[in-house]
Parts: C-alpha cells; structure tokens; sequence
C-alpha cells in the first residue's frame, strides 16, 4: 500500500497519534507546538497530505484544502463543532469531514454546563474570592445568599446529546426541565416530563437557561437583546455551546441594568479574547455574577483520549474505503 501522510495541526493526546502510528503505511507528522499555525504556514504544512487532524481552533478553508492537493480525503476535526470547517468547500472537493460526538464528551460537556449551573446558583466562585481574601470573619445569616435549584425552571436551548444529559442532571437536583429545539422529540417529554416551548415561552419561564445549540448562521446571536428582555431578572444564562450564539455586549448591558441574574460561559464570542470589546478587555470579568472557564468543557483525561481516538479512527476507516462514522460532509 502506498504510504499516506496524516498531518495534525497541534499536539492531541496520545492515544489517537499511537492509533495511526500502528499503521506502518501511514506517515503522520505532528505539528509540535501548542499554537495555531498561521495560514502562510498551515498552507505549506499541509502540502502533499491525504488527512488533516484539525483543531476547533485551526480555520480550515478551501485555499488550505487545495494547498494540500486533490489527494486529501478526510479532514478529521478534534471537536464536536466543526464551524471552524468550510464545508461546502469540502463538499465541492469531495473531502470527508469528520468531528468527534463521542458519548464522554456529551458527559463531561453536560457535568461542566451542570457544574457552572451550580455555581451560578450558589454563588461558589464569589464566595471562595471572598474566603481567600481572607475576608470570613464569623457566621451570618445574609451571607452571600444564593437560590436553590431544587423547585426551579431549566430552559434547555438545544435537545442534543448534551442537552439531555443536562436535563437528567437537572431532574436529580428536583429542577422543572423545558426545551426548545426546531424538532420535537416525544420520546423525551415522556421519560422526563419536560415540556416543550417556543423559543419566546422558555426564555419568559426559565429560571436557568442553558445553551446547546451547534453555531449556525441561525443561531448567531440567538440570545440577543430582544431575548434577554423577555428573561426572568434573575434568570441565569448558562454558554457551554459557542461564543457567538450570545451576543455578549448585551448581555453585559442586561447584567449591568441588572435584568439578568448571572451569566456562566465555557466559550466567548470573540475567542480567545474573553472580551469583545478590545479597549476594555476584561469587562466581563469585572462582574462577581459572572463565572468563566477557558473553553475546558471537555477537558478530562478520559474525553480527550476518547476524542483523539475517534479523530484517529474516522482517518483509518477513511482508507480503509469505509465511511467513517462520524462524518459530517
Ligand atoms: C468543543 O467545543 C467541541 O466542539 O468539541
Ligand atoms: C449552619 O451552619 C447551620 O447550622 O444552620
């Protein structure tokens, strides 16, 4: 068989790389350094590779397909969104273009969103500032006073996988679940209970609102300032999907009138930047009712393996001759 060459554009865990270096024919060279290579540099790097194994950050366009050459088969995107991905340009060039909706991600991505839930809900973030501070000086009834979840509304935007692993979590805790999503699904609101919505309704009823929706020309800026004025003043706005599904200055605006209880996001709009707005970038970060991860919803050891294998195994079944099972174009 014919050597092949796999190019992976950033260091990933190493079980996928020892995956597609058991094959002897394959030739996989891995880019080393924990950067985005820019795109002089990704154009030249790819050159002559019949499979790149992209990152969520690495912007993969149709002048970097054609650098490659037509013998490119498979882009196998290390993600679950694959918005980084041109893929009609893909589609034109008869590319494949695989992500990784490895059931550990849903779980680890629905622990995360459940976890910032929580801490939004009992302020734990404020308060661990605060005792570090040193500033616990004896017991007090008003004390940082947060809201319980049990008895409370949560709004789903999204009935994916993760969506519905939240709303099991949520069933635990004793919180209501309604969703919203373009598709009904029976089967759902029978083994939960929870309730479909319009948009609108759920945004009106939620106490919690959590977003798990894929970013699409239609979910951009979904939650926008029309949407927050329709949420309860003390609702909490939960982002574990993509930045630009909220549009972020409103949000801060609606936190700053206070007409919104707390926003907790895994990713930003303009990320990396934590702020859009470069004169002021930490804006955001100012307010004690907002709470921020570093896009690390999926980052355990266990989802990353997982994730690097399947990103592995999509390439191998790919030449193979096999559809892999996980493409997206
Ligand atoms: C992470 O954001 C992913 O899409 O996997
Ligand atoms: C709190 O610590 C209590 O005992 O109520």
């Amino acid at each position: 068989m014919p050597i092949k060459k796999v190019f992976v554009t950033r260091p990933i865990p190493q079980a996928g790389i020892d995956l597609l270096k058991k094959k002897k024919e394959l030739q996989v060279t891995v880019q080393p350094k924990p950067i985005n290579l820019s795109k002089k540099e990704m154009k030249k790097r790819v050159k002559g590779t019949d499979a790149i194994l992209s990152l969520l950050t690495n912007n993969i366009d149709g002048e970097i397909m054609d650098a490659a050459g037509p013998q490119l088969k498979i882009i196998a995107n290390y993600a679950v969104g694959f918005d980084n991905i041109d893929l009609e340009a893909a589609k034109k060039r008869g590319i494949i273009v695989t992500n990784t909706p490895s059931p550990e991600i849903s779980e680890s991505v629905a622990e995360h969103t459940f976890a910032l839930i929580i801490a939004l809900a009992h302020r734990i973030v404020e308060a661990d500032k605060f005792t570090r501070a040193g500033n616990y000086h004896g017991w007090d009834p008003k004390l940082f006073l947060g809201h319980d979840l049990v008895g409370s509304n949560l709004g789903l935007v999204g009935l994916g996988r993760i969506g519905k692993l939240v709303a099991s979590h949520a069933l635990c805790f004793g919180m209501k679940v309604a969703y919203f999503d373009k598709m009904r699904d029976p089967q759902f609101e029978k083994d939960t209970n929870a309730r479909y919505l319009s948009f609108e309704k759920l945004l009106a009823q939620s106490d919690v609102v959590s977003l798990h929706v894929p970013l699409l020309p239609s979910t951009r800026h979904l939650i926008n300032t029309k949407a927050l004025r329709l949420m309860k003043k003390n609702a909490f706005l939960v982002n574990t999907a993509r930045g630009p599904v909220v549009d972020e200055t409103a949000v801060l605006k609606a936190l700053y009138a206070k007409k919104l209880g707390g926003f907790a996001l895994d990713v930003f709009e303009c990320e990396p930047a934590i702020d859009c707005d470069t004169t002021d970038q930490y804006e955001l970060a100012k307010l004690p009712n907002v709470i921020m991860t570093p896009h690390t919803a999926s980052a355990t050891v266990r989802t990353r393996d997982a994730m690097a294998i399947l990103a592995a195994q999509g390439i191998l079944d790919s030449f193979a001759g096999k559809k892999p099972a996980h493409a997206v174009v």
